[in-house]
């Protein structure tokens, strides 16, 4: 496979990790509607727990299949496994931290935070992924410049098929 090819099929978990709890979206939200220090939501209605369990099995459920299509790009299927886990728990993780870091600075659920959105889950995706399968620093910087516009590309098609009501 290509080397920019390898790193989309990569990181296909965190993507779907990321998109898939605009669908399974819950309603008890993960800081239970409490507020922080400032007075302003930890998280926000944004971020609920079936979203953030719908998007972890999502990711996994991902990296099964990816494992059964290419067995050689991950070499045993416990690596797999641990990959797309990683992978996917990374992109939630970050996309929490971007929903904590826009609360904190005033910004309401649902505001477009550019860089933040498009950037954290990729890069919290990768930290935690790196040990377990590592990428060469082109495929990494490939990701960096490719993510923001796949993922505009998924709100607007989210936002088409009216799973979203903001095309961001
Ligand atoms: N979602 C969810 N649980 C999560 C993440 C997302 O239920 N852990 C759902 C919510 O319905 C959310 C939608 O997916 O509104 C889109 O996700 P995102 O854009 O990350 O959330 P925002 O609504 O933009 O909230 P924030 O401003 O906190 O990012
Ligand atoms: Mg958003």
């Amino acid at each position: 496979m290509n080397e920019l090819l390898e790193a989309l099929w990569y990181i296909l978990p965190a993507y779907f990790a990321n998109a898939s709890p605009v669908i399974f979206k819950g309603k008890t939200p993960m800081d239970f509607g409490k507020s922080f220090v400032d007075g302003k939501r930890i998280l926000g209605d944004g971020k609920t727990w079936r979203g953030f369990f719908g998007g972890l099995f999502t990711g996994v459920l991902i990296g099964v299949i990816q494992y059964q299509i290419k067995p050689d790009f991950y070499g045993s299927f416990s690596i797999a496994l641990k990959l797309a886990f990683a992978l996917s728990f990374g992109a939630l993780l970050g996309d929490l931290i971007g929903s904590f870091v826009k609360r904190r600075i005033g910004m309401e659920r649902g505001y477009p935070a550019v860089g933040l959105d498009q950037w954290g889950f990729l890069v919290s995706a990768l930290v935690l992924a790196y040990p377990i399968k590592t990428l060469t620093t082109g495929q990494v910087l490939f990701l960096l410049l490719v993510t923001p516009f796949i993922h505009w590309g998924a709100n607007v098609l989210a936002y088409k098929l009216k799973w979203k009501s903001v095309p961001w």
